[in-house]
């Protein structure tokens, strides 16, 4: 179980949607207009679809595999995107992928994935993508930055508490957290790929409250495992931004960083 829920996931879709680079997407777009039909996309961790929502309008005609290990986020998938027919949802643990779901494939997507995965599945999956000449849009991949721009003396220590947290083993082996997007780059480029990347920071003003203050809870599990902020000191620290979140002006900026990949043909 990968605790995910669809609530959080539907909570953070249109922060996302914002903020995924547009000249990423209109490389993606490009490159994929240059390939020959059918286009076929598989969306990885695609949890209820929210990747392929955004993406979808950009390649009409494409056809999708969306593949998840959570049956439940899964299903809600499928409810939400209804009976289409160039549309296949995959139950798959991505640890061990069946690799012809890879056959056909022009480029696989991600959203919110790969700052969970290690080093070495990242290696091994960009390995297998290169050997067949499918390219990687990875999006929204947190980059270790968080601020707000109503600042409080505690910031940079929760900053690094939840850093330390992202690297734990997230069901991949030990995370890449905030380096995941230099460690695909750097590796998408060695394997052969054109990579490109660009920031797409969360700017969450008073429109997103309540993605906030869930965000903002979120941080309490995490900072609570790392064990160097006292529970009452981090309460107070909540207490206040909690606070800011409906305040005019004060806005909680999260980084993430998109990379598109692409293979020479
Ligand atoms: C942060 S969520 C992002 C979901 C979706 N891409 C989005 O942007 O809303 C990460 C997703 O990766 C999935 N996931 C995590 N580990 C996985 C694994 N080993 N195999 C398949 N899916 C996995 C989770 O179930 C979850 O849906």
């Amino acid at each position: 179980m990968s605790g995910f829920d669809k609530d959080w996931l539907k909570l953070r879709e249109p922060a996302d949607r914002g903020a995924r680079s547009v000249s990423l997407l209109d490389t993606f777009t490009q490159y994929l207009s240059l390939r020959p039909q059918p286009r076929t996309i598989m969306d990885i961790g695609c949890g209820t679809g929210s990747t392929y929502r955004s993406l979808s309008p950009l390649v009409p005609g494409a056809t999708w595999k969306l593949l998840d290990y959570e049956v439940a986020l899964l299903d809600e998938a499928q409810r939400q995107i209804g009976a289409v027919e160039s549309v296949e949802f995959h139950r798959q643990d991505l640890n061990h992928l069946d690799e012809t779901l890879l056959d056909g494939v022009d480029i696989v997507t991600a959203s919110a994935l790969f700052d969970l995965c290690s080093a070495e599945f990242c290696d091994l999956f960009v390995e297998k993508l290169a050997a067949r000449k499918i390219g990687l849009y990875a999006a929204l991949n947190y980059d270790g930055k968080m601020e707000w721009t109503v600042p409080h003396p505690l910031d940079g220590q929760i900053v690094e508490d939840f850093n330390q947290h992202q690297r734990f083993d997230k069901g991949f082996g030990p995370a890449l957290g905030p380096d995941a997007s230099d460690h695909l780059s750097t590796l998408c480029r060695a394997s052969g790929f054109s990579v490109k990347s660009a920031e797409s920071p969360w700017r969450l003003g008073t429109d997103m409250a309540q993605l906030q203050t869930d965000f903002l809870e979120g941080l309490q599990r995490p900072v609570h495992e790392i064990g160097n902020t006292d529970d009452d000191v981090f309460k107070e620290w909540l207490d206040f931004r909690r606070l800011h979140t409906g305040v005019e002006g004060s806005v909680c900026i999260v980084g993430h960083t998109d990379i598109l990949a692409v293979p020479h043909h």
